[in-house]
């Protein structure tokens, strides 16, 4: 089960794709997202990522889901926030201040749980769910968000050298997925770092999508 797969990572501490530092692109990108202070990002698959303090710190309300309880545990810990913890239709809410993380399926959030979303951050999330899933998944987040606006960063390289996840997601794969509701850019791609870039070549790429008005 998909379940079982990602927490056993967790649990065994394979968990590569966690940044020492909150993600580059995001941190240089952020201002064409054109967010002010009070604004809400949600954060998909969020892992224990410092992309989440470091919205945190740009004065949006960030919300976010995982599988893995401890990692959203980390998250409050790290920022010194002792949150309120409730269960709500088989998924737990952490919240304190201006931060709301669930532990629990991101398919079975829902848009009553995260509330108004201005924009959706997705690091690290599209690249992580099984190619058959991903149709189901850009769905789910246009439900539960709505057709905001995203900004996205995954890799392109080629699948036959490496199995995912991280799968390989290119240009088209976004275009099919997002086209119907998002007009969408590239708006920086490098070489990926680590395993990924070492075996594959990988290109870390970031994505603007735009609702269609
Ligand atoms: C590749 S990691 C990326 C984590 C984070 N975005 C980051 O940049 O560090 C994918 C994460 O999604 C979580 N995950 C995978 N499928 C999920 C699902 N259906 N619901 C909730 N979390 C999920 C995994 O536990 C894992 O932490």
């Amino acid at each position: 089960m998909e379940q079982d797969f990602w927490q056993a990572r967790w649990r065994e501490n394979r968990i590569g794709f966690h940044e020492d530092t909150p993600n580059t692109l995001l941190t240089r990108h952020f201002a064409k997202l054109g967010l002010h202070a009070g604004q809400s990002v949600f954060v998909p698959l969020c892992g224990k990522a410092l992309d989440l303090d470091w919205l945190c710190a740009q004065g949006l309300r960030v919300s976010g889901i995982e599988f893995n309880q401890g990692a959203v545990e980390e998250v409050f810990d790290r920022q010194g926030l002792a949150p309120q913890v409730t269960r709500e239709e088989g998924i737990t809410r952490f919240h304190a201040g201006a931060l709301t993380l669930f532990a629990g399926d991101f398919f079975a959030l829902t848009s009553g749980h995260i509330g108004q979303v201005d924009v959706v951050y997705d690091r690290a999330a599209l690249v992580a769910v099984k190619p058959e899933d991903r149709g189901a998944y850009a769905a789910h987040i246009n439900r539960i968000a709505g057709p905001v606006q995203q900004f996205l960063v995954g890799f392109d390289y080629d699948q036959s050298l490496m199995q995912g996840p991280p799968f390989s997601v290119p240009g088209e794969t976004v275009q099919a997925l997002y086209q119907e509701t998002h007009s969408i850019t590239l708006v920086e791609e490098r070489a990926a770092d680590g395993r990924i870039g070492e075996r594959c070549n990988a290109l870390e790429q970031a994505w603007l999508l735009k609702p269609l008005a």
